[in-house]
């Protein structure tokens, strides 16, 4: 073999597809993997002795709010420690593209950033503005259903009709061309959630064409979860797209336990449909305070609150308590505010992180004062607790939930996988030793165990830190690929 940039011996390599480890070297030339094998011979500017290591491709966070985030912060510390090579960001229905400001930014466009980091009109700004910004990672990017009602109506507590959803849809192919993953909707949320089923199969009509997909984050994960899922593979279905449910989970005690009938649901689906979720290792959720999820039996913490920055990191029941009032009213007195919710049960978490249609994707708030923390412990949290202390499910399985399957459904050409010819984004790990460190009450620490991360072929973080070095590119959509 001729010379090359970095040549990594003796590692560990899981490859993403699933397949057990095999030790073998990689080596590394401008930015890509050119050659993989046993005693690799030939020069290398770097030469990593990676025995007793493993080494993966680089993590995609497939669920991110980093929108605005790789563009403000574009050392990207919570992901890149991680092991995290690409963000996709746009989820949940709120998108920093495209996006024309009249008025207030709606809840929950606001745990993006503030009204000032909405510049981008065309989606083809955003995909600028990242570049300019080079981030550490990669960045691929979804559009926003509630960015999008936000655009073209003058209020959200309606569906919108047959002309704004065609000037939805317009913005919406334009993002496709400049290269958009697909449509995200967060119809929980109060600003999507008088959008009808109709509204949603309207919009994504352009979808199919463009080799897209349909994420969603449901319009409930409580009682009427079912409902919920079916109304998702409906809109898959008819628009012929591939669905993926957002951080799925049975929220709400009365929830709890139901992930087998959940999880059912979701295997019937792909029985005749291209579906799949995704899910954060945590028994806790959050987002904006929503009052409809206040629960005298659920432990809420409040990350922010506008009108009481000081009370941040208390639970509503000790605020509701030193004011002398109920929880609900509190709740009321904190908004805007942030939480998070310890509403979902730990077996349940554990048998959705567990199913074969299920990648890894962090859903961290990177704007949030005291964020949850899963925003910088998801990834090793998997490949340590629940893999290694737990058994939960095979190394190779954990990493092809976190590279192979996530690449495939989303069309990331060229990576999630170790071969021959692929971006070298890559993670070499210590298995024993990786671990999250970030808690609720301490969570923004770096997980340990990571030993060096390289995007794009380029070394930007070892255990000693960043290395300053930013790598990351925009990535556009390429060829979705589903394999059941
Ligand atoms: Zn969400
Ligand atoms: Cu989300």
């Amino acid at each position: 073999m001729s010379s090359c940039d970095t040549l990594i011996r003796n590692a560990r390599v899981l490859d993403g597809s699933g397949s057990a480890a095999e030790v073998l070297d990689v080596a590394i030339r401008d930015g890509r993997i050119c050659g993989i094998g046993t005693n690799l011979d030939g020069s290398a500017d770097s030469v990593v002795d990676a025995r007793g290591l493993s080494l993966a491709p680089g993590f995609i966070d497939v669920h991110t709010h980093d929108d605005v985030a790789v563009i403000r912060k574009p050392a990207m510390l919570p992901k890149l420690s991680q092991g995290v090579t690409t963000v996709i960001v746009g989820n949940c229905g709120i998108s920093a593209a495209p996006v024309g400001l009249r008025g207030e930014l709606p809840d929950p466009m606001n745990l993006l950033g503030d009204a000032g980091d909405f510049r981008f009109a065309r989606f083809a700004d955003y995909v600028a503005a990242v570049r300019e910004a080079r981030p550490a990672v990669n960045v691929a990017a979804l559009v926003g259903h509630t960015a999008l009602r936000n655009n073209h109506m003058d209020r959200l507590d309606r569906a919108a009709t047959s002309v704004e959803i065609e000037a939805m849809r317009a913005q919406l192919r334009e993002a496709l061309d400049a290269g958009a993953l697909g449509l995200s909707t967060g119809l929980a949320y109060g600003s999507a959630n008088a959008a009808t089923t109709e509204e949603v199969i309207a919009l994504a009509e352009p979808l199919a064409a463009a080799g897209a997909v349909y994420t969603t984050h449901m319009r409930t994960e409580t009682a009427a979860i079912l409902d919920a899922m079916n109304e998702a593979f409906q809109i898959g279905r008819l628009n012929h797209v591939p669905v993926i449910i957002s951080h799925l989970k049975c929220a709400g005690i009365d929830n709890w336990g139901r992930s087998g009938e959940v999880l059912r649901e979701l295997d019937a689906a792909r029985a005749m449909q291209q579906a799949g979720c995704d899910c954060y290792p945590y028994a806790a959720g959050s987002s904006t305070l929503d009052l409809g999820q206040v629960d005298e039996r659920v432990k809420i913490t409040i990350t922010w609150s506008t009108p009481h920055p000081e009370i941040a990191g208390a639970t509503i029941d000790e605020i509701a308590a030193s004011w002398g009032v109920t929880q609900m009213e509190a709740a009321r007195r904190l908004q805007p505010a942030g939480a998070i919710y310890h509403s979902i049960s730990e077996d349940d978490m554990r048998r959705i992180l567990q199913h074969s249609a299920t990648m890894i994707g962090s859903d961290g708030l990177p704007c949030d004062p005291r964020p949850h923390p899963r925003l910088w412990g998801t990834f090793p949290r998997v490949l340590g607790r629940y893999v290694r202390e737990e058994k939960l499910f095979t190394i190779q399985q954990a990493v092809q939930k976190m590279t192979g399957m996530p690449a495939q459904r989303f069309g990331l050409a060229g990576r999630g996988l170790i071969r021959a010819g692929y971006f070298a984004d890559l993670v070499l790990f210590n298995p024993e030793k990786i671990i999250d460190t970030a808690t609720y009450s301490n969570p923004e620490r770096r997980a340990e165990g990571i030993r060096a991360v390289w995007v794009n072929g380029i070394l930007s973080y070892t255990n000693e830190g960043a290395t300053g070095e930013r790598a990351g590119r925009y990535l556009p959509r390429g060829k979705t690929t589903w394999v059941q």
